[in-house]
């Protein structure tokens, strides 16, 4: 149970907050960044809502090398997935293929760190442009043309939940070295192992064959 949640809270399940996005981002724009009042509408909409814990309990997953994701809301212009952060835990600084990401802090603090999208990766260290830590029920939201960016629990003494909308779905992403710049593309099918599975840069991040 997540801390200091009150006891008389109204919740929303999963398939309603599939419905609720679903209203907002039917008919927008795909493989694309959204427009401002579209990220603007869903960033309000996620921080408003409040999610049972009795149910989004049940689809948590730590493990002990690495944070992991489980899909829990699909659509065709949309999936939801919840992250497991242990404690410490953090992802790869990471793109997003061009595809929009809100995410919702369900437990625990959520660290982010934002980067310049390197112009040419490899060639000198990515910069610092933002930091942030989220507390639950903040909501946040990135694109490619914000930059990159890596997120962590900010906590060592106790786990983190955070929820993820990515429109659209994307099965691969670039990963990039802090201190080169250098990139890599990796499968998120795989994101819960360590190190992560590398792809070809030849390879369509898009492509269904990688979900
Ligand atoms: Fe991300």
């Amino acid at each position: 149970m997540p801390e200091d949640e009150p006891c008389h809270t109204r919740y929303l399940d999963f398939a309603s907050l599939v419905a609720g996005l679903r209203k907002m981002l039917d008919g927008k724009v795909r493989g694309a960044p959204q427009d401002p009042e579209t990220v603007a509408e869903v960033t309000e909409y996620l921080q408003s809502v409040r999610l049972n814990p009795k149910e989004w309990e049940q689809y948590t997953n730590f493990v002990g090398h690495c944070y992991t994701r489980t899909l829990v809301g699909i659509d065709p212009n949309f999936v939801v997935l919840l992250l497991s952060w242990g404690k410490g835990q953090e992802s790869p600084i990471h793109c997003h293929s061009n595809s929009s990401c809100w995410v919702k802090v369900l437990d625990g603090e959520l660290k982010e760190s934002v980067f310049q999208s390197p112009e040419n990766p490899g060639s000198k260290p990515l910069k610092l442009t933002a930091q942030e830590i989220y507390s639950p029920n903040q909501a946040t939201y990135i694109d490619d043309t914000h930059g990159v960016h890596q997120m962590g629990n900010a906590r060592t003494d106790h786990p983190c939940v955070s929820l993820h909308v990515y429109a659209p779905a994307h099965s691969a992403c670039h990963t990039f070295d802090r201190t080169t710049g250098a990139r890599k593309l990796v499968s998120l099918g795989t994101a819960h192992s360590n190190p992560p599975l590398e792809m070809s840069e030849t390879d369509d991040p898009s492509h269904p064959r990688f979900l």
